[in-house]
């Protein structure tokens, strides 16, 4: 989710360079259309590489999300519920290593994605492993990926405006894009599926965190005991994980993440404001009624609102 344009020095540069392209929302940084998604470069060599060769094993858990759909946020309560007997107050990770280092986490089954649902590696598939998906509506994740883009970028580099960018993300072109279709794909799959695929929405989380961790820990099949609940251990992770919490610790204040890459990030931009309905303060009733305009045709007979 970071930094533009380095080179590529594998073989699959060749297949990247023959897949379409589209001028991506930073200088200097492509998007390629591969498998019916947009993705950068620097990515989609991980991404064939995980598709050759990725093992899953039955009992992993998979969380998937497009960008800045609260990926961040899943990945901490995911963590802090399948480590809750082995970490006390005081010495879980979390508290000093960002959410996005937590997961994958030594002899733990959490691994993450940002793939489409058709993209997975198809040993995820056979092997049956859960999958948690968590999506965000349209207008707050379009508005919080243009944020995380602009925050990206080095001071000198001239920002995408906020117009071209809601017109990019309306044609389908963003990072791991159609947005819509991502949604739809995970949508689909958990209405088939739903002892393998758990579906959440932010607005969900936020209105109810309680109940969805509770949810996320049944589904994960680590269910809180009735101990548990009354000595407020649900509570607790809730705390922990929330955006209060996560956001004024240091290493999330002035951290990096993949520090020694090429893609290193600090770990702030990860965290912003965290709230419902953010776009209210960016868009025009003009944007407004475009983005809502598609997120009604695609998910129209689909069972799915906002
Ligand atoms: P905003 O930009 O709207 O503030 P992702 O984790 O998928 O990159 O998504 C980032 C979005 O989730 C940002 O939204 C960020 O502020 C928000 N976020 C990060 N941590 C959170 C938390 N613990 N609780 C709620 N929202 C969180």
């Amino acid at each position: 989710e970071s930094s533009a344009g380095f080179s590529l020095p594998t073989k699959y540069k060749e297949k990247i360079s023959t897949l379409p392209k589209h001028h991506g929302w930073r200088v200097n940084a492509d998007f390629y259309h591969y498998q019916g998604f947009w993705c950068y470069s620097f990515f989609l060599e991980g991404i064939m590489k995980s598709q050759q060769h990725f093992q899953a094993q039955s009992g992993d858990i998979i969380l998937s999300s497009a960008p800045k759909t609260g990926t961040t946020w899943l990945k901490a309560l995911t963590f802090a519920i399948v480590t809750r007997h082995h970490f006390d107050d005081s010495t879980n990770p979390l508290l000093t290593t960002v959410p996005h280092e937590c997961v994958p986490f030594p002899k733990l089954p959490l691994l993450a994605t940002h793939l489409p649902y058709t993209s997975l590696p198809n040993s995820i598939m056979s092997s049956h492993c859960k999958i948690v998906y968590i999506c965000r509506e349209p207008k707050d994740a379009f508005i919080s990926l243009w944020h995380f883009i602009c925050k990206l970028a080095p001071q000198e580099e001239e920002h995408v405006p906020l117009e071209a960018a809601l017109d990019m993300f309306c044609k389908g072109i963003s990072q791991y894009g159609p947005y819509w279709d991502h949604v739809l794909g995970y949508w689909k799959a958990s209405l088939e599926c739903p002892e393998r695929v758990l579906f959440l929405k932010y607005e969900d989380l936020k209105s109810d965190t309680l109940h969805y961790i509770k949810t996320l820990a049944d589904f994960m099949g680590c269910p809180f005991s009735l101990e548990e609940e009354s000595e407020g251990v649900v509570q607790k992770i809730m705390n922990l994980c929330s955006f209060e919490t996560l956001s004024n610790l240091k290493v999330n204040k002035t951290g990096m993440h993949r520090s020694t890459t090429p893609l290193a990030t600090k770990n702030d931009v990860y965290f912003r404001k965290g709230n419902v309905g953010d776009w209210k303060n960016h868009l025009t009733d003009e944007m407004v009624h475009r983005v809502d305009q598609i997120t009604e045709q695609k998910f129209s007979g689909t069972g799915l609102m906002f």
